[in-house]
C-alpha cells in the first residue's frame, strides 16, 4: 500500500502531516511512502531527509496518481479534490460538522474519507488523537507568547536592586491546552490559577500546583464524551462572580474554553476588561471559534482599555517540527489500527473506525451527515 504525504496549502500552515522519522517507521512496517516535493520544508524537513529513509519525493500530480492513501492535516480543498478519484482513501481533519459541502464533494468523487478530528475520546484512541497532541503544544506556546508580550517576568526574583514579585497567570479551560499552559506557567515561576466547567479538572489543576477556582455548579459540569456542554447564562454569571477577583489581578490570562461544534463561550466581556490591570495580556486560544474574550480578533493583537488582547489559534504551526512529529505519530498509530499486514482490514462495528469514517466509497455515513 502506498501512502501519500501531501504538502499543506493553507495560508500560514507550516506543519507537514508525517515527518521523516515517522515515515521511516511506516516504511519499516512495509508501507511505501511517496512525499510531495517540499512538503516538509517549513517544518525543517528537507526532501533529502525523506529520501534518506527510503521515501520517494515526487511532484503533486504524481503523488495523487500513485498513492492509495492521501494524508493531510488541514481539510482537503477544491484544488485537492480536482485530483481525487474513487481509488483514494483520504485522511485529514475534515471538521465535517462545519464543512458539509466538503463532505458532499468528497462523496461525489466516490472516494473514502476518515476525519481525524472525529476521533472518539476513549483511552485506546489517545495515541491517535490529533486534537490532543496539537492542543498540548498550543498550551505551551500560549504561555511563551504571553511571556514575550508581557512587560513583566514570571518568577519571584530577589536582587540587590530589589525584589520582583511573581506574575499572576489565570487560565480559563483546563482541557489539554489548559493543563499544558498551567504546567508551563508554573515551570516559569508564575502564581497560577485556573477554572473549568468540568469539576473533574480541579484535581488535575491542583496536582500541577495551581489553584482551582470553583464555580458553584448546578449539574452543568457533566461532560459529553470527554467534552464540556455549553454553559448556561446563569453559569457564566456565577463564573464571573467566582473568577473576577483573580481576573482583575492577573498579568496574563489564557483562555482555552471550547465546546465542540459550537461558538466558544464569551467568558470575558469588555466591562471586565475595563477593570483589569493596565498592561495585562490576554491570549485567546479560542479565537478561531469566535473567542472567549468579547474584544479578541482572530490573528490580531488589539489593545483595549490598557489590556493587550491576542486572538490566536496558536499555532502548532509555530512549533511545526514537534507538531509534525506528533501529528505523524498519531497518523502512524491510526494507519496501524486500520490495517493488517499492510492491507486495510477495518471493522465498522469498532468504535474508532466507525466514528472516524465519514465517507465510504462515495456514500456519506450517518456520522458525516449534518442535517
Ligand atoms: P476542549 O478544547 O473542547 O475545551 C477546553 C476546555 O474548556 C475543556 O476542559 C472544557 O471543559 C472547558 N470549557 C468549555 N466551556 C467552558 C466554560 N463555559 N467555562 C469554563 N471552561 C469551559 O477540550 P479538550 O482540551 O480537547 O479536552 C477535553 C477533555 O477530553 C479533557 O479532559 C481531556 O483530558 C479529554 N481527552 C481525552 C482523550 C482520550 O481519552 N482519548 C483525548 C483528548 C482529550
Amino acid at each position: 500500500m502506498k501512502i501519500g504525504i501531501l504538502k499543506e496549502t493553507q495560508k500560514g500552515e507550516r506543519r507537514v502531516c508525517i515527518s521523516p522519522s515517522i515515515a521511516k517507521q511506516l516504511i519499516e512496517k512495509g508501507f511505501e511512502v511517496i512525499v510531495e516535493d517540499d512538503a516538509g520544508s517549513t517544518s525543517s524537513f528537507k526532501n533529502s531527509d525523506y529520501e534518506k529513509i527510503g521515501a520517494v519525493v515526487e511532484k503533486r500530480g504524481v503523488v495523487f496518481k500513485e498513492a492509495q492513501v492521501l494524508v493531510k492535516i488541514n481539510p482537503f480543498d477544491e484544488e485537492d479534490l480536482k485530483l481525487v478519484d474513487d481509488s483514494h482513501i483520504l485522511m485529514s481533519q475534515l471538521f465535517h460538522k462545519s464543512h458539509p459541502e466538503l463532505i458532499k464533494a468528497i462523496a461525489e468523487k466516490g472516494a473514502t474519507a476518515f476525519s481525524m478530528d472525529a476521533m472518539p475520546r476513549i483511552s485506546r484512541a489517545q495515541d491517535m488523537d490529533v486534537l490532543s497532541s496539537q492542543s498540548n503544544l498550543a498550551g505551551y506556546k500560549a504561555v511563551i507568547l504571553g511571556a514575550y508580550e508581557m512587560t513583566k517576568i514570571f518568577p519571584l526574583m530577589m536582587t540587590a536592586a530589589g525584589t520582583i514579585t511573581p506574575s499572576r497567570v489565570l487560565i480559563y479551560g483546563v482541557g489539554v491546552a489548559g493543563l499544558q499552559a498551567i504546567a508551563t506557567a508554573k515551570r516559569l515561576g508564575a502564581v497560577v490559577e485556573a477554572t473549568d466547567i468540568r469539576l473533574e479538572t480541579k484535581e488535575q489543576t491542583e496536582s500541577l500546583g495551581a489553584k482551582f477556582i470553583t464555580v458553584d455548579n448546578t449539574g452543568e459540569e457533566k461532560a459529553e464524551g470527554g467534552y464540556a456542554k455549553a454553559a448556561s447564562e446563569d453559569y457564566i454569571r456565577r463564573q464571573k462572580e467566582a473568577v473576577n477577583k483573580s481576573l482583575f489581578q492577573a498579568d496574563l490570562v489564557i483562555t482555552t474554553a471550547m465546546v465542540p461544534g459550537r461558538k466558544s463561550p464569551i467568558l470575558i466581556t469588555e466591562d471586565q476588561i475595563k477593570q483589569m490591570k493596565n498592561g495585562a495580556v490576554i491570549i485567546d486560544l479560542a479565537a478561531a471559534q469566535g473567542g472567549n474574550c468579547e474584544l479578541s480578533k482572530l490573528n490580531k493583537t488589539v489593545i483595549e482599555h490598557g489590556v493587550k488582547i491576542i486572538g490566536t489559534t496558536i499555532s502548532p504551526e509555530s512549533v511545526s517540527t514537534n507538531a509534525s512529529d506528533l501529528y505523524g505519530k498519531n497518523m502512524l498509530n491510526f494507519i496501524k489500527h486500520l490495517t493488517e499486514e499492510n492491507k486495510f482490514k477495518w471493522d465498522l462495528e469498532e468504535e474508532i473506525t466507525d466514528e472516524t469514517l465519514i465517507v465510504k466509497d462515495g456514500i456519506i455515513r450517518k456520522n458525516g451527515k449534518t442535517e
